[in-house]
């Protein structure tokens, strides 16, 4: 959460800013600003600092009327932790003098400490923010150390906590300070001059070769290049990596938001996660897990770890892992996970399901899984993110980058992912054979084809059934087995984005409670498709359509039974059970998108969240 951007070289700085922080919204969006180098008449280097309130568009306009020629900046997007969003509160924070300006994505956890400290020595603070202890501790040293990389490296010592830095010196002309420990921070050098941001989107215009920094690792940014070292001031060579994904997933390509461009790419998602996973006799390959088949045959115990939507994918796997491997498996909330005592053994696998693979809660538990003897395995979207680098073996979903806050692709790229591990599980244990796996895989890649058929021919069906619910005060989203997974996700979207409170729940556990809540026109959204409960989830709908319920079935196409008890039908292809939330997850994606649409809402961006969650 929070993003950082910063620019030293030839070009216009505040326009790279503003694009950059633009394409980094997704990770807050309550207020931004700037910090830019400027000359002034006589002559010196002074410090702007514009900060507003709101979205990167609204601190855009109050930039319109300022000098363009500034080549040397910082800026910052927020997701509020310490301190309400505010305009005092908003980054960059500068020290006394106002020579120094800071902006940071973590979190200080002794800010407390260090500001009653600082305040002893004299320092005035103009913000709640727990960040602004690092531009006046930056500031001390800088006064004995007379170098800001320096400066940083001492403030950086002081401070407990996660933090991705970059601090600009009026002193330093053109000189970036950068920092990390625990939140992602991303340089690269353009033929325009050096770059640094929270996420490879905001310099991918400039350069595709990138520097990933890790934990304790320092950059220096000036027009000419960067140079980087570690905690210690030594030089180091950090690795370069590539990045081959394509810019087109950063814009929105004549769709009217992320969200639905991002949904529509999902038959390429499927696609693309299985590109090479199948061998010529029948075997699944998945080498980046490092584990042999005799060693994946000794696992007895599966916990997945996630949050949020990843956690939804990781209660989908949870049915197919059972069914396939015949172990067991457990979904756990990574907040939750890591605060237990699980029963872990050196034979128990922890599988990290994790979009942006930074997610705080995750990682902690992802750390504490190791410490305790598990094996672990990441289920990431982001090459080298902390989820990759911190797990045994990864699996790479191929979703590209996700701009809209609510996931949508990259859930879809998680099933996939957990899918194959799921298989492959199976045929370690000796529970599937080739020739089972080799079905599978062929209708695991057929939902591509399934999911595009949806898009083409379901449109019309969800867009009625939005209609529907769209003034609702409430939904119920229900399901057996399968479905009820589904369900969960469908709820989650609904919520995120329309803010119409919704609930989802096993059908047949309908009766013992939600039933209440029950009146005419009540939304009760239904995964009826074609499974081994399928009458069972009908006489549930039967009881809620005898209370006067209003019911949007997402059923299996050719399933005419169904309208006599559903207002609105959605259907999917025929599909396997083990495969239908892939499909099935389609429409209920679509139908919060169109109810999120018609009540007004920022899709891409909603209220109160961030896409990528890097505190507790
Ligand atoms: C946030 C996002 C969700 C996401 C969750 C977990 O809440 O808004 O879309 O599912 O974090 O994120 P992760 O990156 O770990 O999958």
């Amino acid at each position: 959460m929070c993003g950082i951007v910063g620019y030293t070289g030839a070009d216009t700085a505040k326009r790279i800013l503003i694009e950059g922080l633009k394409r980094l919204e997704y990770r807050g969006y309550d207020s931004a600003g700037v910090a830019l180098e400027r000359t002034s008449a006589a002559g010196s280097c002074e410090l702007d600092i514009v900060r507003r309130t709101g979205k990167v568009a609204g601190l855009e306009s109050e930039l319109a009327h300022m000098d363009p020629d500034s080549t040397c900046g910082i800026g910052h997007t927020r997701w509020a932790t310490h301190g309400r969003p505010s305009q005092a509160n908003a980054h960059p924070h500068v020290s006394c003098d106002g020579r120094i300006a800071v902006v940071h994505n973590g979190i200080i956890e002794n800010f407390a400490e260090l500001r009653t400290e600082l305040e002893g020595r004299g320092h005035r603070f103009a913000s709640e923010t727990d960040t602004e202890v690092l531009a006046h501790l930056i500031e001390e040293a800088y006064a004995e150390a007379g170098d800001l990389m320096a400066a940083v490296r001492v403030a950086c010592t002081q401070v407990v906590g996660a933090y991705g830095i970059a601090a600009v010196c009026a002193d330093e002309p053109g000189v970036i300070a950068v920092a990390r420990k625990d939140s992602p921070i991303v340089v690269g050098t353009g033929a325009s001059g050096s770059y640094v941001a929270s996420d490879v989107i905001a310099l991918i215009d400039a350069t595709r070769d990138v520097v990933v920094l890790e934990d304790g690792q320092f950059a220096r940014l000036a027009p000419e290049g960067i140079t980087y070292t570690d905690a210690d001031g030594a030089p180091i060579e950090p690795a370069i990596t590539h990045i081959d994904w394509d810019i087109d997933t950063a814009e929105k390509g004549g769709y009217p938001d992320f969200m639905l461009k991002e949904i529509c790419e999902q038959p390429r998602v499927v696609r693309d996660t299985l590109v090479g996973r199948l061998g010529p006799n029948g075997e699944l390959d998945i080498d980046e897990l490092g584990l042999t088949f005799e060693e994946l045959n000794l696992i007895d115990r599966v916990y997945v770890i996630a949050c949020g939507t990843s956690y939804h994918a990781g209660l989908i796997a949870k049915n197919l892992i059972e069914a396939w491997a015949r172990i067991p498996c457990e979904v756990e909330a990574a907040s939750e996970f890591r605060y237990r005592n699980p029963i872990i053994t050196p034979s128990t696998l922890v599988v990290a399901v994790s979009q942006s693979g930074e997610t705080a809660d995750t990682l902690a538990a992802i750390r504490d899984a190791r410490i305790k003897g598990a094996k672990v395995f990441g289920i990431t979207n982001v090459v080298g993110s902390p989820v990759a680098r911190e797990s045994d073996g990864v699996i790479y979903t191929k979703a590209n980058k996700e701009i809209a806050v609510a996931s949508t692709k990259s859930f879809i790229g998680q099933i996939v992912s957990l899918t194959l591990l799921a298989m492959l599980l199976g045929q370690a244990k000796g529970k599937l054979t080739t020739g089972q796996i080799r079905m599978l895989f062929h209708e695991l890649g057929d939902t591509a084809a399934q999911i595009q058929w949806i898009l083409d021919t379901q449109r019309e069906a969800v867009h009625r059934a939005a209609l529907a619910c769209k003034d609702a005060q409430s939904a119920l989203f229900v399901g057996r087995g399968m479905g009820a997974a589904i369900s969960y996700e469908g709820a989650l979207k609904l919520k995120e984005v329309s803010y119409l409170h919704a609930e989802a729940y096993a059908a047949g556990e309908m009766k013992h409670g939600p039933i209440a809540l029950i009146d005419p026109g009540f939304p009760v959204i239904a995964v009826t498709t074609k499974s081994p409960t399928y009458d069972k989830v009908v006489s549930n709908l039967k009881e809620c359509e005898a209370r006067g319920a209003m019911i949007v079935a997402i059923a299996t196409e050719g399933d005419e039974d169904i309208k006599q008890i559903a207002d609105h039908v959605v259907y999917i292809p025929p599909v396997r059970d083990a495969f239908s939330a892939i499909t099935a997850s389609v429409p209920l994606q679509l139908l919060a998108r169109e109810v999120a649409v018609m009540r007004g809402c920022d899709v891409d961006q909603p209220r109160n969240l961030a896409k990528s969650v890097t505190v507790e």
